[in-house]
Formats: C-alpha cells, structure tokens, sequence
C-alpha cells in the first residue's frame, strides 16, 4: 500500500516527504479553505516538493463548470489529478476527463457501486471515505474490501485509495485488505511512527551507554 498525506498544509507535506516515504498528496476544499491562501499557488507548490499524483477537487456540481475547472487545475502540473465526487455530472465529467487524458479522482465514494461506476467511467482512482462510512453507523472497511475484491475480479485499473482515516488501525486494515493507497492526515501518519517501546528502548539504550562510558 502506497502511502498518501491527505493535507493541504505545506509545512506538514514538506515534513513528511522527507522522510522519504511518501507517495503523493490529496486535498480537499476543507483542507485548502483552512490554509487561507490562493488554491492555484497551493497545487502548484506542492506539486513542486511531491514527486507523485496530487490530487485538487472541483467546487463546481455541473459538467461543463468541472471540465473547465478540472482543465485549469490540470494545467499546474502534469502530476495533477482532479477529484471529482460521484454524482450524475460527476460521473460525466470523469467520462469527458478520460477522453481528454486528465487523470481523475472520483472522491466521496461510499458503496461498491459508486466505486465500480466511477472505474468503469475512467477514473483513475477511486476514494472511499472509510471513517464517514463508519461514523453514520456502517462498515467502511467493509466497503473497502468490496471494492478491492470486485476490482480484482474483473482486473480493474483504477487504483483504490483509502480515505477518510482517522486513526491508525485503519491503515493497518486498509493495507491487509488490499488497498493501493491509503491517504492519511498529517496527525495519524506522526502517530503511526511513534511507538512507546521505541521511546523507552532509546532511553535505555544511551542510560546504558553514559553508564559505561
Ligand atoms: O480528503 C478526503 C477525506 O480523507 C476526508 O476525510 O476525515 O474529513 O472524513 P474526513
């Protein structure tokens, strides 16, 4: 499973692609509005520290008001992919995206159908929001796996991306069940490399060598 870091923030992005294991960027406009800044010059900047597919969403809910936007967005950088939710338009757009060689994200997926109508569309991704699934009372990771077996089955492209984590276990699910790429914030990725044991074995580890030395 290929990791992702769902932020907007540039510190943040910055900080953990120097680490070495990052494999590309979402956003959202949650994300972008909580930055304050022009939302061109964000794609653009982080295009520039992340070497892999960053995602940027359309605002607009007609077709032709998200080919235009989808259009913009994709002139930043050849590494954009535009984020489209899963709506009639939505799906449409996608369609005209492919035809046109904008790579897609269809975003807010919440079944295996709106999963499977996006790929079979031509999105090249596929977004899942496992936590959203899990906080109406449902089983994201359970649509998580759907997804993962149905494209499996009948070869599907399109990569699935796990999104919405909200707390470390599910990475670790979404990566036993198969996803290609879980897209995970800036606070649960810090949280997936702390362990307490390492901590302590540090501490012990220089008590020992000034003891010694
Ligand atoms: O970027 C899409 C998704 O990861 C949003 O997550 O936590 O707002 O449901 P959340």
């Amino acid at each position: 499973m290929r990791i992702f870091i769902d932020s907007a923030n540039i510190k943040e992005i910055r900080e953990i692609n120097d680490m070495g294991f990052l494999a590309g960027v979402t956003t959202n406009p949650t994300l972008v509005a909580r930055e304050k800044r022009d939302y061109f010059k964000v794609v653009k900047e982080i295009c520039e520290i992340v070497d892999g597919p960053v995602s940027a969403e359309v605002i607009s809910a007609e077709v032709e008001g998200m080919v235009i936007e989808a259009e913009r967005l994709a002139e930043i950088h050849p590494n954009v992919v535009i984020k489209i939710p899963v709506t009639e338009p939505g799906l449409q757009a996608i369609n005209i995206l492919k035809q046109k060689g904008i790579s897609s994200n269809a975003t807010l997926v919440f079944s295996a159908n709106q999963a499977l109508l996006a790929a079979r569309a031509g999105a090249a991704y596929v977004s899942p929001f496992i936590g959203r699934i899990d906080d109406i009372g449902n089983d994201g990771l359970a649509v998580l796996s759907d997804i993962i077996e149905i494209f499996d089955q009948y070869m599907i492209d399109s990569e699935v991306i796990a999104a919405s984590i909200r707390h470390p276990m599910h990475a670790v699910a979404a990566a036993k069940i198969g996803s290609h790429i879980a897209t995970i914030p800036y606070s649960i990725i810090k949280q997936m490399i702390k362990h307490p044991l390492t901590d302590v074995g540090i501490e012990k580890f220089l008590h020992d060598w000034r003891q010694a030395f």
